[in-house]
């Protein structure tokens, strides 16, 4: 699993039809896609993904945000794939993201940051299981 990770274009992205965007420079970056679906995650679903963050003070603004519309699951695999596509995002505060990165070009905010990466091998394992059954990975 050491050369996958998950990634989520969020429901802002979506909205603002950026997702075509957002998987041309995934691609441009040298990243295989292996699964990719568009869905819309029910609350239940969202809590359940994010349930990590269960005690944050964001949780419930998180998951209805996250609920909220559309959005693009992927499987994307590359060397190094989770700290390289996390680069590639930028960081979480979109007014601290650096030139180049997805979050800079896309998110509107630290909330509304237009993409989600796992943070770990481990954690990219379980969310790409959340998401997708075998059938659907490439
Ligand atoms: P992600 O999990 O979505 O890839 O983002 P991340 O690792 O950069 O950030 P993390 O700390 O895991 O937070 C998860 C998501 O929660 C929202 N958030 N809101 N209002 C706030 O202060 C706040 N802080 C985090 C963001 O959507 C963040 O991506
Ligand atoms: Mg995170």
């Amino acid at each position: 699993m050491s050369n996958l990770t998950f990634g989520i274009i969020k429901p802002d992205a979506v909205r603002a039809g950026n997702h075509g965007k957002i998987v041309d420079r995934i691609l441009a970056a040298g990243f295989k896609i292996r699964g990719m679906k568009l869905i819309h995650q029910s609350l239940k679903q969202a809590e359940g993904f994010y349930a990590v963050h269960s005690e944050r003070p964001f949780f419930g603004e998180l998951t209805e945000f996250m609920s909220s519309g559309p959005c693009v699951v992927l499987a994307l695999e590359k060397e190094n794939a989770v700290p390289a596509w996390r680069e590639l995002m930028g960081a979480t505060n979109p007014a601290e993201a650096a030139e180049g990165t997805l979050r800079k070009d896309f998110a509107s905010s630290i909330g509304e940051n237009a993409v989600h990466g796992s943070d770990s091998e481990e954690n990219a394992a379980i969310e790409i299981a959340y998401f997708f059954s075998k059938l659907e990975l490439v």
